[in-house]
């Protein structure tokens, strides 16, 4: 499984690449506004973005109709190879969908929650396809039940062009462990999650073990 962060945050993207782990970036309009982000700056910050991280940045469409998302999907790709623009998933989402992928644009199908919702994305030319996991937890559903089920029902047919499973919506470790067990081709996840997905209280008394023998031979 591959990892994305899921931030418009620099310092942290320049974190998590520099650990040689970072695969990809995923953003969204609520990301980005958490940033203080303003719109005359946001094709700037996802180039930004694009050249710190080698491999797929998601910047997401904001418009409803399905003319207005090519539009905006042509522009949003045009700014570097690596952008993959984001599309929610609606009529006009898979519409705007078929219309990019003929132009040869990469689409990941966002707010992405049902088994059928997932094989229309699939089928409308999405290359990434991203099941929200933590959105699910939160009305009291199994989001992991339903990434499960959107993972075994992709993996039922060729959709004749590569379409990979985002685990996206992560909120814990336990969810990474889940989406890696199912098979995810990607989990996308918070900095702070990435940070817990390293720590383990015994990698952190070993190490601590380890250094204070070593001190004893450097001192024989
Ligand atoms: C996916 O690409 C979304 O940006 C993200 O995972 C949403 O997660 P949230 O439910 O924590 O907002």
């Amino acid at each position: 499984m591959k990892f994305f962060l899921d931030t418009a945050n620099i310092a942290e993207i320049e974190e998590a690449a520099s650990w040689g782990v970072l695969a990809g970036v995923t953003t969204n309009p609520s990301l980005y506004a958490r940033e203080g982000g303003r719109l005359a700056d946001f094709h700037d910050h996802v180039v930004r973005i694009c050249e710190i991280v080698d491999g797929p940045v998601s910047a997401e469409t904001v418009t409803l109709k399905r003319d207005e998302i090519v539009a905006e999907g042509v522009e949003l790709a045009a700014l570097h190879p690596n952008v993959v623009v984001k599309v929610p998933t609606m009529p006009e989402g898979l519409a705007a969908t078929r219309t990019l992928f003929e132009k040869g644009v990469r689409i990941n199908m966002t707010l992405c929650f049902t088994v059928p919702q997932a094989l229309l994305a699939a089928r409308s030319g999405a290359s990434y396809v991203s099941p929200f996991i933590g959105r699910f937890d939160d009305i009291s559903e199994d989001g992991i039940e339903h990434l499960g089920n959107v993972i075994a029902a992709l993996a039922n047919y060729d959709f004749g062009h590569e379409v990979e499973v985002i685990a996206a919506s992560v909120r814990h470790p336990q969810h990474v462990v889940s989406a890696a067990l199912l098979g995810a081709d990607i989990a996308t996840v918070p900095f702070g999650v990435l940070e817990k997905c390293v720590q383990h209280p015994l990698s952190d008394r070993g190490r601590e073990a380890f250094l204070a023998d070593w001190e004893k031979v450097k001192n024989s």
